[in-house]
């Protein structure tokens, strides 16, 4: 029996119902469906009557499964819904040309890499607590980087994962490392921000291509961090059997964690950090690949009481109340929550006193120039409004799982 038409109806049904709840602004039902129409949709795509549909489709699945994640990011914030893309749309081009392996013109390629390279203005300030896990990466840094003694062959890291709730610093820590290798004349040490997802459902049945240009560049530029965010997406494959492409994936992948192309260079050295949300669903043989996995868990108070510090007084804020008091009140937020937290109370504030703005646009620019913005002293009140609208995401059980996955893991 052919399955085809069941799953693409099952596909369509779910998006159907998916976009009607993004409509009516109930992201969490679009999130469910968009996830469960980005399941139809890898089933479907291996229905496919050739490889170039075939790669169309998972593209698309790729596509949903991306907004159906970004749309439970946001999930707990009113104001940041209108500043959501628009979901995708169903339309699957099955013509494009250039997911047939071999077939793109290698300047899309290099193209696609120098999009992914960034210089990083994060230091190590920047990120409030996990001082264990920054001395640790200093630490791997330093001992990959420094002389090694004539006669002792010494074994260094070069593959990192970072795993977590959302939201807990894995990128700015993967930030702040790749900009301590600041290259003294030539300005930054180059940082690879590959977002794993992005370059599957643009460049699906590529992929693999470009991650080895990826690597060449990183060596070329040595020291260099490629870092590698979504991870679990690169080699997870739960929702389908493996083709080709994905097989491809893999084996690049696990050269590159390897070295193979550096062995025997010890003036070359490409840090990887991986990072994901997910870290079960990522293959077993990439993950022993991984010689430090770290836990980025929720912050403590320590953190939560470091990362208020950045998002307030380092801005200039005052408090009329004790910190101490926003520290219990935060308990279960992550850092991207407390941020959150932190700007949706200062803008309340400076919203209400300087409710006049508008009409003073309206008298001219000279008269807003010489207008002076006012502030006051937050308190308690503000940021317990402002918990109405920002409220943590990450469940204490969905830490746990966290926590036991690592347990299970040693
Ligand atoms: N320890 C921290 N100190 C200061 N700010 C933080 C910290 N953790 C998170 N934040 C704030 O939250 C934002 C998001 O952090 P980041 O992008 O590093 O999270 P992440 O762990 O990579 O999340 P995701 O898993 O969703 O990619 C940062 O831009 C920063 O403003
Ligand atoms: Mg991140």
């Amino acid at each position: 029996m052919d399955l085809g038409p069941k799953l693409k109806r099952a596909c369509d049904d779910a998006l159907h119902k998916a976009k009607m709840a993004w409509k009516a602004g109930d992201s969490e039902t679009a999130a469910a469906n968009f996830e469960a129409a980005s399941k139809a949709m890898f089933k479907f795509a291996e229905h496919a009557q050739s490889r170039s549909m075939e790669y169309a489709r998972k593209r698309k699945a790729i596509e949903y499964r991306d907004f159906a994640r970004r749309l439970r990011e946001v999930g707990a914030e009113p104001q940041a819904k209108s500043n959501l893309p628009k979901p995708p749309s169903n339309h699957v081009d099955e013509n494009r040309s250039h997911e047939t392996a071999g077939g793109e013109p290698e300047s899309n390629i290099s193209e696609a890499v120098s999009a992914l390279v960034h210089t990083s203005t994060i230091t190590w300030d920047d990120i409030g607590g996990l001082e264990e896990t920054k001395r640790d990466i200093k630490y791997t840094l330093g001992l990959s980087l420094a002389k090694p003694p004539a006669d002792v062959k010494i074994t260094t890291f070069r593959n990192m994962l970072f795993y977590g709730p959302p939201g807990t610093g894995k990128t700015l820590l993967a930030a702040a490392t790749s900009n301590s290798l600041k290259v003294t004349t030539e300005g930054q040490a180059l940082f690879f921000n590959v977002k794993v997802s992005g370059v599957l459902s643009k460049y699906f049945g590529e992929s693999s291509k470009i991650i080895s240009e990826i690597y060449g560049a990183a060596r070329d530029n040595s020291p260099s961090v490629v870092f590698l965010d979504e991870f679990e997406s690169l080699t997870s494959n739960r929702d389908s059997e493996q083709t080709g492409a994905e097989r491809r994936i893999l084996s690049t992948i696990l050269a590159e964690l390897d070295g193979l192309a550096e062995k025997g260079r010890s003036d070359i050295f490409v840090l990887t950090i991986a990072a994901t949300n997910r870290p079960w669903e990522i293959d077993a043989a990439v993950m022993s690949r991984f010689e430090k996995q770290i836990l980025i868990p929720l912050p403590d108070e320590e953190t939560r009481h470091a990362i208020l510090d950045i998002h307030l007084h380092k801005k200039g804020y005052q408090l009329d109340f004790d910190l101490a008091e926003l520290i219990d009140d935060t308990e279960g937020y992550s850092g991207r929550e407390i941020e959150r937290l932190a700007k949706q109370a200062t803008s309340q504030m400076i919203s209400e006193l300087n409710a006049d703005l508008p009409d003073l646009i309206d008298s001219g620019l000279a008269a807003t120039r010489a207008y002076q913005v006012k502030v006051r002293p937050l308190t308690l009140a503000d940021f317990e409004r402002a918990k109405t609208y920002i409220r943590p995401s990450t469940s204490p059980a969905e830490m746990q799982r966290y926590i036991d996955w690592s347990v299970e893991d040693d």
